[in-house]
Parts: C-alpha cells; structure tokens; sequence
C-alpha cells in the first residue's frame, strides 16, 4: 500500500535545541491551526489558554483523517478487501507511531482506548479486580483528576480495598520523604499518581516514585494526560507498569487515548469489554482470548482518530517534545511572573521549577466563573470550576480557580495580554483598585 502517511500540510522546521520557538517559526506553526485566527463572541482576537483541557488540531491531523475518511476507510482486522486491509495497516502503523513518541518496548504494549479515562478503568476493572482484596490499598495523591480517583473508589466499593491520597506541600509540591513513608507504611500494591496536576501544574518525578514503588511490590499507574502532549517520555526509562494519556490534549482527536503497560503484566491480566476483536475463537461453551494488543480492544476501534492521533504524535517529534516544553514553560512564567506581582492575586501552584504550561489562579472576592466569563469577552479562553479535582480544591480550601494553559502554538503576546486583561477584571470587580508590585503599572 502506498502513501497512506499523511501529508504535512506545512513543514515545521527541526531544530534539535531546548529553545521555545522563535517569531517566524511560530508564525508558520500557527498557520496550521486556522481555528487560532478567529475571534470570540465579543469579536476580540482569540488567545486560547484553554490548552489543559483540550488543545486544537492541526491541518495536517485534520487531513489525515479526512484522507482516511476519503480514500481508504474501512473496518480494520476483519475484511479481506483492499479498503480494510489498508485501513488495518494504517491503523496499526498508528500503533507503532505512538510506541516510538513513548518509546514503548514493543507496539503490543501500546492499547488504544477512548481516552484517559478510559484506560484508568481498564485498568482498575482488570488488573485491579485480579488483585485487589479488603485490607489492600491503592495510593494515589490530593492533586489528581478524578479520573485517576474515582475508577479506584470504585474498586473499593467492589473489593474492600482503601484508597489513600499523599498530601501536598505549602508550595504545592510533593515532600519525597512523606511519599517514601507513606509507601512503607501503607505498603499499597497500586501507587496511582498523575505526572503533572491539570491545576497546580507540579510535575512529579515519575522515574523516582516508580523506583521507590518497585522496592517496596507495588505496581505503578501514571496519569501523563499532562505530560505527554508537554514534554518527551519514555516508559522504558521511567519503568512505570502503566501509563496512560488522551488524544485531545496532544493536537489529537478525541475519543482516543492510550493505555500503555508492561507486556507481562497486560498478558496476566483478563480482558476487559467482551466481544468481537478480542476472542481466537468463541463457543457455546466459551471463548479464548485473543493476544495482545487485540485482547484489550473488544468491538470496533476508534480507527480514523488512532490515524489522526499518530499524525499529532509526528507532528510534535517534528517540533521536537523538547522544544514544546521549553515555549510552553517561557509562556507560563510571563503568567506567572505577572500574576504573581499583583495583590490580591493568588496564584495555585508552584515556582516555575517545579510546574509546566500551567497557571492556576484566584483573586480575592472575584468568583472564577466571572474572571473567566470577563476575560473571554476580552478575546481569552481559560477555564474555571474545579476542574475535575474536587478533593484537590477541598484539600485548598477553594471551591473554584482559573486556570489558562498554555500550548506551544501560543504567543508570548497572549501571555502577556492575558495579565492585561487579568488586571482589567480585577478592576472591575474591586474598583478599589490593585496595584502590581513589580511590573509597575497601577
Ligand atoms: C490529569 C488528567 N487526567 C485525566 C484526564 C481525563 O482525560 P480524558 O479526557 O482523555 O479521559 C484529564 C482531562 O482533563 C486530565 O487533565
């Protein structure tokens, strides 16, 4: 089969250095997103920095699914015709490409799902149905997405099994010698934990935590929906059993995610959904199941978004994952460093050593929905609530923060147009008036 790659719409050029991406550069990786030219309801210019809970796609992510769509689509593992066997050999190209952006030892430990979500649930329904009994504990931490939190109350109501949670810090970080005393006392055989919070953007050191998790026989879960779209990984080398993460925060598509995990452990374990896909053979008397990958991948797969998602994953390795995280982390501190300069602006998360694109934020008697609601009106897209981290927000005693994150097709101009506008809300809402400490500007 030929030329089933998909096109590049535009070539982004490769430089090999940690530097954020320069003006033209920028430019030219802007022209592939044409949502990024609109303007909001107000008719201000857009600045998205709603990137934590979904970024854009690309034209050439776009493309390669409209290709699929138009030239080759059918279902994949099945048909004996030339549209399904060149639809099985993109889709499982797609395999490949996501085992080399993780750096997988093999594309069988690579199963595709709907989402992160998803793949947290599989995990918890298979591995820890099999493992889990009363008395047993699952350790996971008061900065994860209720996605890493509820699959493993769920547990607990299903096998008696108690999930505990690693508090944080004042600076909002983790305290390694309390994660160290907490896995031996405990002694849990899951350590669940996400490798950077959607609010207060810590980034945890998964290598580390994974290492100590193995010492002591428990089995690691990491939660990368904030990582892999920000920055290179590779599970051989932080040897975490599982790891997971969604299409949509990495210029994907939605409804597909990736549950990566270790080849033994995904052998060992049940199958989740039954159906078709997944058997060798079906009786009346029973079924055998099929071997991996296709043992976790019951019915029909989510085919043009797998394609769509591993045109994201080249699209990135071309930028370079480096790259992507030195821009995003210069556009953070532009953030940071302007919220912070500001009274009665509380910004929800650590230094800029310890975070990535992420700045949480609150301001003193505002609530978040109408920071967010003003600021949209001013051209920029956060988001406000909870977040999906209800414990997290009870644990700071906040019902609600504002939150803007940032991609790499972000300019630094929106950072500092975001503080603008942060500013012009704050006015509003305390006429007073607030001052910024450092930047100068009353
Ligand atoms: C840290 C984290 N984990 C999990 C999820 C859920 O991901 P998905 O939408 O792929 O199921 C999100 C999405 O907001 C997230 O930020």
């Amino acid at each position: 089969m030929k030329n089933l790659r998909p096109t590049q719409s535009k070539t982004i050029p490769t430089l090999s250095k940690s530097t954020p991406l320069n003006d033209l550069e920028l430019a030219e990786l802007r022209e592939q997103f044409p949502i990024l030219s609109r303007s909001t309801a107000s008719g201000a210019p857009l600045a998205f920095l709603d990137n934590a809970a979904s970024t854009q796609r690309p034209k050439c992510v776009i493309d390669a699914m409209s290709d699929c769509y138009q030239r080759y689509y059918a279902n994949v593992h099945r048909g004996i015709h030339t549209l399904s066997e060149e639809s099985t050999e993109a889709y499982e190209r797609s395999r490949k490409v996501i085992a080399s952006f993780i750096a997988a030892a093999s594309e069988r430990e690579v199963i595709f799902t709907s989402g992160a979500t998803a793949s947290v649930n599989l995990v918890a329904r298979t591995w820890g149905d099999q493992h889990l009994r009363e008395g047993d504990v699952v350790l996971t931490t008061i900065a994860e997405h209720h996605a890493n939190i509820v699959p493993w109350h769920q547990l607990s109501e299903r096998t008696g099994c108690r999930v505990e949670f690693l508090t944080l810090q004042k600076d909002f970080t983790f305290d390694d010698e309390a994660v160290q005393q907490k896995l031996h006392e405990f002694r849990p055989k899951m350590f669940a934990f996400t490798a950077a919070s959607n609010v207060l953007g810590t980034i945890t050191p998964v290598q580390k935590w994974a290492r100590w998790a193995r010492e002591i026989g428990a089995i690691t879960l990491v939660d990368a929906s904030q990582a892999a779209p920000h920055q290179p990984l590779n599970v051989q080398e932080l040897d975490t059993d599982f790891l997971v993460f969604g299409g949509h925060k990495m210029c994907g598509p939605t409804g597909i995610g990736v549950l990566h995990g270790k080849e033994e452990l995904l052998e060992s374990m049940p199958p989740f959904l039954g159906g078709g896909g997944m058997i060798n053979r079906v009786s009346v008397d029973g079924f055998e199941t099929a071997d991996l990958p296709d043992k976790f991948e019951a019915g029909t797969p989510p085919i043009a978004e797998a394609i769509g998602l591993a045109a994201a994953a080249e699209f990135l390795q071309q930028i370079g994952l480096e790259r992507v995280a030195a821009h995003e982390k210069q556009l953070a501190q532009i953030a940071d460093n302007g919220l912070r300069s500001m009274e009665g602006i509380e910004v929800i998360g650590p230094s800029m050593n310890h975070k990535s694109g992420i700045v949480s934020f609150s301001i003193d008697r505002v609530h978040a929905h109408d920071i967010a609601q003003e600021l949209d009106h001013l051209g920029i897209a956060v988001r406000a609530g909870h977040h999906c981290t209800m414990p997290l927000h009870r644990y700071l005693k906040k019902t609600s923060t504002t939150r803007a994150s940032f991609y790499v097709y972000n300019r630094p101009e929106e950072a500092h147009r975001f503080i603008d506008a942060v500013e012009q809300v704050q006015k509003k809402f305390t006429p007073s008036g607030r001052k910024r400490t450092r930047r100068g500007s009353a």
